[in-house]
């Protein structure tokens, strides 16, 4: 049965249905849910499914590793870990590392224990010095606050003040890593370092470990994240998509990490074919992991999968590989070659030709 309703409430109900329509969108536009980073409630309120931890900086008898919190731009709340290396002899230089944690640009920090021990470990094994960054997070702070924010790190470590930098970074072997988010962000800031002539650190690797440059898949946490991005495409996001960028990449040697179920895994790929695609000159790598998922080796630092992949990172900023200027890739090597043989073959087809 229809309800009928007296002709003269009809356009006071229609404009009523019409104003709840509005009201509504308005709010379930803001209305979120981004499981498993955070909800937005329709008030505006950030809910983060886990709240973020915090352990104080330590010092590792065992290892020697010491660690210590520097606020870099108090006002903003942007700061560093630093954690350096066990010293054997005075004014010891070591390489020096700037790791981007991960978190989908929306959680965890440099001083989380999931990093805290992580970097202690890296600290140990590699040798190296290490800043880890701790840049403001979206959404309350949206991209590109994190970029912006690991750029002036960086820019405050160039300034060579710090007591430990300046004592004991070696500024001729500087190397930037990061997981997931992280790693999109150190390959922002290589981008930035290549870009920027007055930047006076030139870093000599990266290592990108489960980086999110989403899987091509319209993705919510990005668009969201980033307000004025213009899309999945964008070059902070999906830089395989831009290889004129990407070829201006000045580091000798890029290491890719993946991992076979991760579901960021085919974008991994695509920036590690899209590099070997445009001849970029240093030494390119990478490496899956198979049946493991997205950032295991954090997860489940014990595993011997994730021993492994620590070892390779290790031996990435390891000295003995490090070498000033472009590496050749072996690919490039190979075709170097055919075109040596193709020349020589010509040469003695010419001499026999013609003797
Ligand atoms: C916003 O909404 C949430 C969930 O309904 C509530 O828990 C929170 O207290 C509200 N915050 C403000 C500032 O009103
Ligand atoms: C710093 O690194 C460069 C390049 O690897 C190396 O040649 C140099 O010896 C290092 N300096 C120190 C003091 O270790």
């Amino acid at each position: 049965m229809a309800l009928h309703f007296p002709p003269h409430l009809h356009f006071p109900l229609l404009f009523l249905i019409t104003i709840c329509l509005c009201m509504n969108s308005t709010f379930a536009g803001k209305a979120l849910n981004l499981y498993p980073f955070f909800q937005v409630y329709a008030n505006g309120t950030v809910h983060r499914y886990e709240e973020i931890k915090f352990v104080p900086p330590s010092n590792n008898p065992k290892t020697g590793v010491q660690s210590k919190d520097v606020a870099i731009l108090p006002q903003k709340g942007v700061s560093a870990r630093l954690y350096l290396p066990k010293i054997s002899r005075k004014n010891q230089k070591f390489p020096l590392l700037f790791y981007i944690h991960g978190g989908g640009f929306c959680i965890q920090s440099a001083f989380s224990p999931l990093y805290d021990s992580y970097l202690h470990k890296l600290t140990a094994q590699a040798n190296v010095l290490v800043v880890s960054i701790n840049y403001r997070l979206a959404p309350e702070h949206p991209i590109p606050a994190c970029y912006d924010d690991s750029w002036d790190v960086m820019n405050w470590a160039a300034r060579w003040k710090e007591p430990w930098l300046k004592q004991h970074a070696n500024f001729s072997r500087v190397f930037l890593a990061g997981d997931s988010a992280g790693a999109n962000i150190a390959n922002n800031m290589m981008i930035r370092a290549s870009e920027e002539s007055h930047f006076v650190l030139s870093p000599v690797g990266m290592a990108l470990v489960d980086p999110y440059f989403g899987n091509g898949k319209p993705d919510e946490l990005w668009t969201y994240l980033c307000p004025k991005t213009n899309g999945i495409d964008d070059p902070r996001f999906n830089p395989a998509a831009h290889p004129k960028i990407l070829s201006k990449l000045k580091c000798s040697k890029i290491y890719v990490f993946t991992a076979g179920k991760d579901y960021l895994r085919d974008r991994a790929w695509t920036y590690y074919e899209t590099m070997k695609k445009i001849g970029w000159k240093g030494e390119l790598r990478i490496k899956e992991t198979e049946g493991e998922g997205h950032v295991f080796h954090l997860f489940n630092p014990t595993s011997e999968k994730a021993k492994d992949l620590m070892n390779t990172l290790v031996h990435f900023l390891g000295c003995s590989m490090i070498r000033h200027g472009y590496y050749v890739n072996s690919e490039s090597r190979v075709s170097e070659f055919r075109i040596t043989v193709i020349i020589f073959i010509n040469v003695l087809a010419f001499l026999i030709a013609y003797a």
